[in-house]
């Protein structure tokens, strides 16, 4: 292979997770599959289809760009696709013709929407994001007779499509208040719309906490991320989840798997340094492997001395520092390692597992942190 690592996205997990999303949430509601962060270091370009194939019908992303790779991509001629984030003017035009929807949060977008649809000859669909307590965008609430105003006057020109908020962090019981006056705003802003004749098609707030923990959230749609990839927005939903059914198991599956390779092995001598600088001593003769992955690929610096990788069905820890593109490992336990054996830094080898978290807990780096800095060009191969 051409690049030094590669990651297996597997279609029976994704299966597994999405099923379990569709039970929770039940058949009345739609679930638009986020896809952000390039499907949350999954890769957009593999894992849309993979989730169309498995029954998805509408997908989330930040920005224009992520709309412009997941419509390329797209199998299935009505699979929709929302921007929940930033798209420019330039864009707004192919995003009409491409019939996709996008979020609304500042006046000049919503009126340049309406000129930009006249232009086209076809509505623009504005997903309408309410200011409710998160305080990153969203409307004001002075601001929302203009935006009434703007939906009334080109009503022919702006299609309602929906009216969404997101939640400052619903995964955490310490945000329950926070989170609870959030929904009283949306709520009392969705009734102010009707008072005003303007009734959107899709009411949205819940992100996969949201949906697992407050289920009035739910509502037309619910845009679901992290719980599709198999992780929990936190420990807490897990738990929160388990005692509510009395299980004990965690019923989502990890897709993602990362793998590499032995590039060189060498024997150090007692007392000599390992790699940059002075932080590891090799206090006897030791066994180092080094493996073509370092902090330029997504392994983060922070695991320099820390990290743990699997060889030959073994736990082996990384020893030195994290360089850009390697790192080295202590194989003295080990026997006959040779160059090119496989070596997993996420998922499993033989029994043994290292799961997203466990190499995030080392890292302090939180699940979506570390998936989505995955690099764009490292392959990503679909298997069973
Ligand atoms: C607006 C919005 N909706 C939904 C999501 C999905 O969140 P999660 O991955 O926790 O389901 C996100 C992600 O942060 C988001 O920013």
């Amino acid at each position: 292979m051409l690049s030094t690592s590669k990651i297996e996205i597997s279609r029976k997990a994704l299966e597994s997770n999405m099923r379990f999303v569709r039970e929770q949430i039940g058949d009345n509601t739609i679930i638009s599959t986020v896809v952000k962060g390039n499907a949350y270091g999954h890769g957009i370009e593999e894992f849309v289809p993979l989730a169309e194939a498995c029954g998805a019908g509408h997908f989330s992303v930040f920005d224009a760009a992520e709309a412009y790779r997941a419509k390329k991509v797209i199998q299935q001629p009505d699979t929709e696709i929302m921007i929940m984030g930033m798209i420019e003017d330039e864009h707004i035009d192919w995003a009409i013709e491409e019939d996709i929807s996008f979020f609304v949060f500042e006046l000049e977008r919503l009126a340049y929407a309406a000129k930009a649809a006249k232009r086209v000859g076809r509505p623009a669909r504005v997903h309408v994001e309410a200011e409710t307590g998160m305080n990153r965008i969203g409307y004001e609430a002075h601001e929302l007779p203009e935006v009434a105003h703007l939906l009334k006057k080109h009503q022919e020109h702006l299609q309602f499509e929906g009216l969404c908020t997101h939640f400052a962090g619903a995964e955490s019981i310490a945000n329950y208040v926070r989170v609870k006056n959030q929904r009283k705003t949306y709520k009392r802003i969705r009734k102010w719309f009707e008072s005003q004749d303007l009734k959107p098609r899709l009411c949205h707030t819940a992100c996969s906490a949201a949906a697992m923990r407050y289920p009035p959230t739910r509502m037309d749609m619910v845009r679901i991320g992290i719980l599709n990839y198999g992780f929990w927005p936190s420990r807490e939903t897990l738990i929160e989840h388990n005692s509510n059914v009395n299980r004990q198991d965690n019923p989502l599956q990890r897709l993602l798997s990362w793998k590499s390779q032995v590039m060189d092995i060498k024997t150090v001598r007692t007392g000599e340094y390992v790699g940059y600088g002075t932080s590891y001593l090799a206090n006897e003769e030791m066994k180092i492997a080094t493996v073509p992955i370092g902090y330029g690929h997504g392994f983060s610096r922070s695991l320099s001395n820390a990290g743990r990788v699997l060889i030959h069905g073994k736990r082996v820890g990384v020893i030195g520092m994290v360089n850009m593109n390697a790192i080295t490992v202590d194989i003295s336990q080990l026997e006959d390692v040779q160059r090119g054996d496989e070596v997993v830094i996420i998922g499993y080898q033989g029994d043994l597992e290292l799961s997203v978290s466990s190499f995030g807990e080392f890292s302090n780096q939180v699940n979506y942190e570390l998936l989505t800095r995955l690099p764009l060009d490292i392959p990503r191969d679909v298997v069973d």
